[in-house]
């Protein structure tokens, strides 16, 4: 990922003409908030949907809907083809080898839950060490959290450094040969930082860890190759990459996956059920139990081609430029402080300020018709460690432009005015 300069002193960056019509693409960015117009700053929460995704979803309920993997009928071919046709978007998309590596699932949350039940917790016992970061979302410290409860193993902590970044070499001296797992974030939701996801994999493998990467805050900024990574594990959540909610996906070497136990039971999942005894399909079926999210999966197909039709090289070029211009204009406020101060950023700048919460600089700049998130970003230990209980987060994507971060500094500036 490119690097941003914090201090750089720049222009408003230029569109590119692969992103001039971007903002037309996306129907609820033309709705009023508050009788302002919508400056829509919680990218990191859940983006907006372009038309291309709503006209998919549409079409397939007005035109497809039918059940998957079941019928000889037309509209169950079609809608399984459509269905197969996304996993492998998504598989090109991530540069999987094979579209059978990715497996459809909820969200992020769905599928580190998986990795643990299916993977981990066979292969786990008492005192054997799972490692995660200081700066992980909860879904990555739950789940683990569940495990060590059920099986005695014990979580281990990569300390973050007062600035927000990942000391690297703590986690490193972390591993050993207790360690089943490496499970980190690749860009922080809550403060932005982005992780050395190579490096953290290379020192893992060169002790026979595996990995697993939470991608939720990266696929939709940069271009994530998992052969290139060389992870065991990577997860996706759809809704934070212009797709539906509901669908996320877990991406998995074939090797790991063959070898895994069932998540959850179910029609789809099996080759034979007799009382006696269940024989269970291949991956990826063995872990998509149940009717699964068709139309999802199919939405977040349409919402790859929609981030393809852009290009990745331009949206990370585009939004690297936005994030200087944005810190350089938050920086005329002199009561607010960026938290986290770190060469690398994607996505998101998370700030408080001397006299406001964060959750009266969300509600004053919801009245300018700017939407921000306030509160823990579901980072709790994050924020005790860097010594705040909330932050207010503005957070980005390929369709804001120069006005919307003038919109916010505008707001904020009144914040200033009202609580200063
Ligand atoms: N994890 C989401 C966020 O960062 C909800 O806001």
């Amino acid at each position: 990922m490119k690097m941003i300069e914090g201090n750089q002193k720049l222009a408003p960056p230029e569109i590119p003409t692969a992103l001039q019509n971007a903002r037309k693409d996306f129907p609820i960015l033309k709705r009023e908030v508050n009788g302002k117009p919508l400056v829509y700053l919680d990218n990191a929460a859940s983006t907006q949907k372009p038309q291309s995704v709503i006209d998919t979803l549409t079409r397939y309920y007005e035109y497809e809907n039918a059940n998957i993997h079941r019928g000889v009928h037309l509209l169950s071919t079609e809608a399984t083809g459509a269905y197969e046709e996304a996993r492998q978007k998504l598989a090109t998309y991530l540069n999987a080898a094979d579209s059978a590596e990715i497996v459809f699932t909820r969200q992020a949350t769905e599928a580190i839950n998986l990795v643990a039940h299916s993977f981990v917790e066979p292969i786990v016992e008492a005192g054997d060490e799972i490692v995660i970061t200081h700066m992980e979302h909860h879904a990555n410290i739950v789940p683990w959290q569940l495990l060590c409860d059920r099986t005695g193993a014990i979580l281990k902590i990569a300390p973050v450094t007062d600035n927000g970044q990942l000391d690297t070499e703590a986690l490193k001296n972390l591993l050993g040969p207790k360690t089943k797992l490496l499970s980190f974030v690749y860009v922080s939701n809550a403060i932005g930082a982005i992780n050395p996801a190579e490096e953290l994999i290379a020192a893992a493998k060169d002790q026979g860890i595996p990995t697993l990467v939470d991608a939720a805050q990266a696929v939709q900024h940069t271009t994530v190759d998992v052969q290139e990574l060389d992870c065991d594990f990577l997860v996706l959540s759809g809704h934070k990459m212009f797709g539906p909610t509901g669908i996320g996906a877990l991406y998995g070497q074939l090797s790991r996956l063959e070898g895994m136990r069932p998540y959850q039971g179910g029609g789809d999942m099996i080759s034979h059920v007799t009382f006696e005894g269940t024989t269970y399909k291949e991956p990826p079926s063995r872990f998509e139990a149940g009717t699964p999210h068709i139309s999802g999966a199919i939405g977040l197909g349409a919402a790859v081609d929609y981030i393809e039709s852009v290009g990745r090289d331009v949206i990370e070029d585009y939004e690297a430029k936005l994030m200087i211009y944005a810190l350089k204009r938050l920086d005329e406020i002199p009561s607010l402080r960026v938290i986290g101060d770190f060469e690398k950023r994607a996505g998101a700048i998370s700030f408080v300020m001397e006299n406001a919460h964060p959750h009266d600089i969300g509600t004053v700049l919801d009245t300018e018709g700017v939407a921000v998130r306030s509160g823990h970003h579901c980072c709790e230990p994050l924020m005790r460690r860097l010594g705040v209980v909330a932050t207010a987060r503005a957070s980005f994507s390929l369709y804001n432009n120069h006005q919307d971060v003038d919109a916010l500094v505008d707001g904020l500036k009144k914040v200033n005015t009202l609580f200063g």
